[in-house]
């Protein structure tokens, strides 16, 4: 898997440059993703150390919403993201999650389908099944470097949201210096296929790994979601540096 070339990432310079979305065909993905579904949870809580809860965490508090919001969830998997965004805007508001497996939204209605106001609904970061500005802010949460294109992605998330929303991307993330950044994907590189055996998804979890290869810096999604016509765009860099929490505001 190479990865598409974007000389505009790179601004022409020798550095090499960096993918401007993912190869993989969607149904790839989509029968990747089903497959992982019933043993997600587990193996991203052993990978991240018990971390990923506290990350989604930040994204919640990023995204600004309050009780009686509008939350929408991109790439929702098994919820968890989704099922925090609800407990910020509470009963009296609504949150939408939205995935292209059908495994993984069936989990997610499994796992938190009776919440008051939350509903999962099967469908594309790329064509979301929501009406323009309906939403006071948009999460994605280790869902960006799935898709097809990582600036059609923000645009269509920011198509959801009404002006002055937040669009919030949770993602793993090149650390730096560059020597801990080839430590930490070394490492990443080892554990996603020893978990991908112990839970008998080898073929599954070696797609993770390769979908770090090439994939923007902080730096460089700051610049993806400014073209994708974002404003006030800032993040931080989480877990020294593993993972980044990208917010813009909608124009
Ligand atoms: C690594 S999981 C992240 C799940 C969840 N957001 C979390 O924080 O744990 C990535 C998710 O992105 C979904 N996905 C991949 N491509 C997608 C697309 N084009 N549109 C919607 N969801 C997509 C996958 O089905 C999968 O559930």
């Amino acid at each position: 898997m190479t990865g598409s070339a974007n000389p505009e990432v790179t601004g022409g310079r020798s550095k090499r440059a960096s993918r401007v979305g993912n190869d993989v065909p969607e149904p790839r993905v989509t029968s990747m993703f089903d497959s992982i579904a019933p043993v997600y949870d587990r193996m991203n809580t052993l990978m991240t150390a018990g971390l990923d809860g506290r990350w989604r965490r930040a994204a919640v508090r990023a995204t600004g919403l309050g009780r009686g919001g509008r939350g929408l969830d991109v790439a929702c998997g098994t919820g968890k993201l989704t099922a925090a965004l609800a407990g910020a805007v509470g009963p009296e508001g609504k949150v939408t999650g939205v995935d292209l497996s059908p495994a993984m939204i069936e989990h997610a209605k499994r796992a938190f389908g009776e919440l008051n106001g939350v509903e999962f609904v099967l469908g594309n970061a790329l064509a979301l099944p929501v009406a323009d500005g309906s939403f006071d802010a948009a999460t994605i949460g280790f869902g960006l470097r799935n898709l097809a294109s990582y600036e059609d992605g923000f645009r269509e998330l920011s198509r959801a949201v009404r002006s002055g929303g937040r669009v919030v991307c949770l993602e793993l993330s090149q650390p730096r210096p560059r020597w801990w950044g080839h430590l930490y994907t070394g490492a990443f590189r080892i554990a996603a296929p020893v978990m991908g055996a112990l839970f008998r998804r080898r073929a599954a979890y070696s797609y993770l790994p390769n979908s770090l290869k090439g994939f923007p810096d902080a730096q460089e999604i700051a610049e993806v979601m400014r073209r994708a016509g974002l404003r006030d765009v800032t993040f931080k860099r989480l877990a020294l540096g593993g993972v980044a929490l990208h917010v813009g505001t909608v124009a």
